[in-house]
């Protein structure tokens, strides 16, 4: 399974890309909006400098609602950083025409706001390189979040899809375990939750008597 980091913070991504397991990067408008950066050419720069940092994809958002917006945005964004930025537009009717258009093109491109299978189907049969359930805020409202990524994974293998089911909106690390029993392809996390993922007791405790061990032989 592959990690991206679901933040637009720069130095999170330094500490994660530093781990050396980092695949790639996720942003929406909102995490843009938490680290003040504003306007177009702020926007541009801020996606340069993710990329320069990252091996992977990035994720930047198209912030148009309508399809001519979504296709003159996602184009400006994709020349940025063309080995590296996915556009990433919603899961709406013209987001998925957009995400046709994009995909004939060879762009790589995220479908976001996914909440159901039927959402799913259409965002692999429009192309996209990705899908991406939002697993958390199903949860905030009773429903079940893995369980739609189940749904969604055994979808895209029963039919071939191409598609990379991406999980995001996660919270906490038994997300991540989930993601993993249930096969996704991707699973986009902030940084604190993946820095969760090595903490273990017995671990922290083995480190303390093995090091106070070791001190006394050399
Ligand atoms: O990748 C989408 C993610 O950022 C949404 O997460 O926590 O705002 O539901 P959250």
């Amino acid at each position: 399974m592959k990690f991206f980091i679901d933040t637009a913070n720069l130095e999170q991504i330094y500490r994660a890309h530093s781990l050396g397991i980092l695949d790639g990067v996720t942003t929406n408008p909102s995490l843009m909006a938490k680290e003040g950066i504003k306007g177009k050419d702020n926007i541009f720069q801020h996606y340069k400098a993710i990329c320069n940092i990252v091996d992977g994809p990035v994720s930047a958002e198209v912030f148009a609602t309508k399809y001519d917006g979504m296709i003159a945005e996602g184009e400006e964004l994709y020349q940025i950083e063309p080995e590296k930025i996915t556009i990433k537009l919603p899961c709406t009717e013209d987001g998925i025409r957009a995400i046709k258009y994009f995909s004939e093109k060879g762009y790589r491109t995220n479908c976001t706001l996914v909440f159901t299978v039927g959402q799913a189907l259409l965002a692999a049969k429009a192309g996209a390189t990705y899908c991406s359930p939002f697993i958390g805020r199903l949860d905030d409202i009773g429903s079940d979040g893995i369980a739609l990524l189940e749904e969604i994974v055994g979808m895209y293998n029963y039919y071939g899809f191409d598609t990379q089911v991406l999980a995001a909106s996660i919270r906490h690390t038994r997300h991540i375990l989930r993601c993993i029993e249930v096969g996704t392809d991707v699973a986009t996390c902030p940084l604190d939750v993946i820095e969760k993922l090595l903490v273990h007791p017995l671990t922290t405790s083995g480190v303390e008597i093995f090091t106070k061990d070791a001190n006394s032989i050399k």
